[in-house]
C-alpha cells in the first residue's frame, strides 16, 4: 500500500525506516521529511494545516494510510478530515487528541476515571489561581493548559516564584495556552515513559523508556526536547507496567470510548513512580521525540500491518507487538545554542557504519552538503545486550561524526550505567 508519512523529525525518520522495510509498503511519502527520511520516501513538500491540499495529494497517489508524527497536525485535526474521506490514519481525532492538546482535558478525565496522578486545580481567572496556590504547598508545578512547545511546565521552590508563573502565563507568556492554567501538587519519584497502542477498543503495551530532558550532563541546565533516550526502561518492572496498564492506560481507553470520544493512536505515558505506586504526569497524543527511535530500534514486528489495524479499527485480530529483548540508547546530537538559539547551517559528515543508526532530527541539504537545520540536528542510536553496552557503542558513533558546530551530553543512561555496575 501507499503510505504517506507527515513529520520532519528524527521520530519521522525512525518511522520512515521500519515503514519501509515492511513488504506491505509500496511508496512511502513523506511531507516533509528530511534528507535521511529521503533514503526511505519520496519526500514532498504539503502544507500540513491545508486539510484539503492534504487529501487531494493522498487520493491522487492512492495512499492507503497516513501516519502523523507530531502533534500538532493531531490537535488541529488533520485526522478529522483524512477520515472523513475514507482515508485510515494512525492518529487520534482533535477531540481525542486533547489527552495532549489540554492538560485540564486530562486532569479531569483522570478525575472521572480514578486515574493516580496528582492532586490539581483548573482556573481561568488569574485572581483564584493566585489564592488558590498555598493549599498546595512547595514545591507547587504551575501549567500552561495548551500546547506549549514543551514549555509550558514551571515547578516553584518559592512562592513568589509561583505567582510569577502564574502572573506571566496569564498575562500571555505562552500565547493562548496559558489562557488557562492547572495547579498540581510535586509528585516525587523516577519518571519513566511508556506507550501503548490502542484503535479505540483493544490495547496493547509498546514499550517504555526513559529519556534526559536537561541539556547538561549530570540533568544540568535548561530543560530541552530530550537529548537522549534508552528502551526499556528497567525501573519499569513488568510488575509495575501491568499497574499501569491496569490503573492508567486502560480506564483512559474506556472512558474515551464510554464517552463518545474513542482515543485511536498512541498513547504516550509520562508517568512519576511514587512510593504509592505509578502515577500519570501527562499524556502525549503521539510517539516521544526520541522515544521513538528506541522502540523502533528494537520492535521487531510489522510497523505496517501494525499502524493500518488500528487505523481500521482492528487491533484485536493483531499479533501482539514484539520486541528484542535487546536496550537500544540514542544520544542527541544539538547543534550549539540549543535550547536556545541553534547555530545553523554547520557542516555535518557521517561516518559508514553498521554499528549504529543515525536518524536526522533537523538537517538539510545545502548544494549537496549534510548540514545542521534545527536544534536537536541527529540521534546516534545503537543497540546492546544492556545500558552499559548500547552506551559504549552510541558513543563510538558519536565520536565518529564530523559535525564541528554540534554537542551532545557525553552520559545518556547513568542512572542505568550506575546500575548495572553495582553501584
Ligand atoms: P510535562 O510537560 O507535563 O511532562 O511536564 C514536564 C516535566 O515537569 C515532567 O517531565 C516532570 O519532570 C515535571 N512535572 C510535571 N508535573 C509534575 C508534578 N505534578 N510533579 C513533579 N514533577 C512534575
Ligand atoms: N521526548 C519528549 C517528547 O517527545 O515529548
Amino acid at each position: 500500500m501507499n503510505i504517506l508519512l507527515i513529520g520532519s523529525g528524527g521520530r519521522e525518520h525512525a518511522l520512515a525506516w521500519k515503514l519501509a522495510q515492511s513488504p506491505y509498503c509500496d511508496t512511502l511519502y513523506a511531507s516533509p521529511g528530511n534528507p535521511g527520511i529521503a533514503a526511505h520516501a519520496a519526500c514532498v513538500d504539503l502544507d500540513v494545516t491545508d486539510h484539503e491540499a492534504v487529501i487531494a495529494f493522498a487520493r491522487v497517489k492512492g495512499v492507503e494510510l497516513v501516519v502523523i508524527g507530531p502533534e500538532a497536525p493531531l490537535v488541529d485535526g488533520l485526522s478529522d478530515s483524512l477520515r472523513a474521506f475514507g482515508i485510515p490514519v494512525f492518529g487520534p481525532s482533535a477531540s481525542a487528541a486533547r489527552l495532549e492538546g489540554s492538560k485540564g482535558f486530562t486532569k479531569d478525565l483522570c478525575t472521572r476515571a480514578n486515574i493516580p496522578t496528582a492532586a490539581y486545580a483548573r482556573h481561568a481567572d488569574k485572581a483564584a489561581a493566585l489564592a488558590d496556590l498555598p493549599r498546595f504547598g512547595l514545591p507547587v508545578v504551575i501549567k500552561a493548559d495548551g500546547l506549549a512547545a514543551g514549555k509550558g511546565v514551571i515547578i516553584a521552590e518559592t512562592a513568589d516564584d509561583a505567582e510569577a508563573a502564574i502572573e506571566d502565563m496569564f498575562g500571555g507568556g505562552f500565547g493562548t495556552a496559558g489562557a488557562e492554567v492547572v495547579l498540581e501538587e510535586f509528585m516525587r519519584g523516577e519518571e519513566a515513559s511508556f506507550f501503548a497502542l490502542t484503535d479505540g477498543r483493544d490495547v496493547v503495551a509498546f514499550g517504555s523508556a526513559q529519556d534526559h530532558k536537561r541539556v547538561g550532563d549530570g540533568d544540568v541546565g535548561p530543560n530541552t526536547g530530550g537529548m537522549g533516550a534508552y528502551s526499556p526502561a528497567p525501573v519499569l518492572t513488568p510488575e509495575l507496567e501491568a499497574r499501569v496498564m491496569e490503573e492508567i492506560i486502560w480506564p483512559t481507553v474506556k472512558t474515551m470510548a464510554a464517552e463518545g470520544n474513542p482515543y485511536s493512536g498512541v498513547l504516550y505515558a509520562g508517568l512519576m513512580l511514587t512510593a504509592q505506586g505509578p502515577k500519570l504526569i501527562e499524556y502525549n497524543a503521539r510517539f516521544g521525540d526520541p522515544e521513538c527511535q528506541v522502540l523502533m530500534t528494537r520492535f521487531e514486528g510489522d510497523l505496517v500491518t501494525l499502524l493500518r489495524a488500528i487505523a481500521d479499527g482492528q487491533l484485536a485480530d493483531t499479533d501482539a507487538p514484539e520486541f528484542s529483548s535487546d536496550t537500544a540508547l540514542t544520544v542527541v546530537m544539538a547543534a550549539k545554542g540549543y535550547p536556545g538559539t541553534a547555530e545553523k547551517g554547520g557542516a555535518i559528515h557521517l561516518p559508514k557504519t553498521n554499528a549504529a543508526m543515525i536518524f536526522h532530527a533537523g538537517t538539510a541539504l545545502n548544494e549537496g552538503q549534510l548540514v545542521a537545520n534545527g536544534g536537536r540536528v541527529l540521534n546516534v542510536t545503537a543497540r546492546g545486550r544492556n545500558v552499559t553496552e548500547a552506551q559504549a557503542r552510541a558513543y563510538a558513533a558519536v565520536d565518529a561524526v564530523d559535525f564541528p558546530s554540534g554537542f551532545c551530553r557525553r552520559d545518556i543512561g547513568w542512572r542505568e550505567v550506575a546500575r548495572e555496575a553495582g553501584e
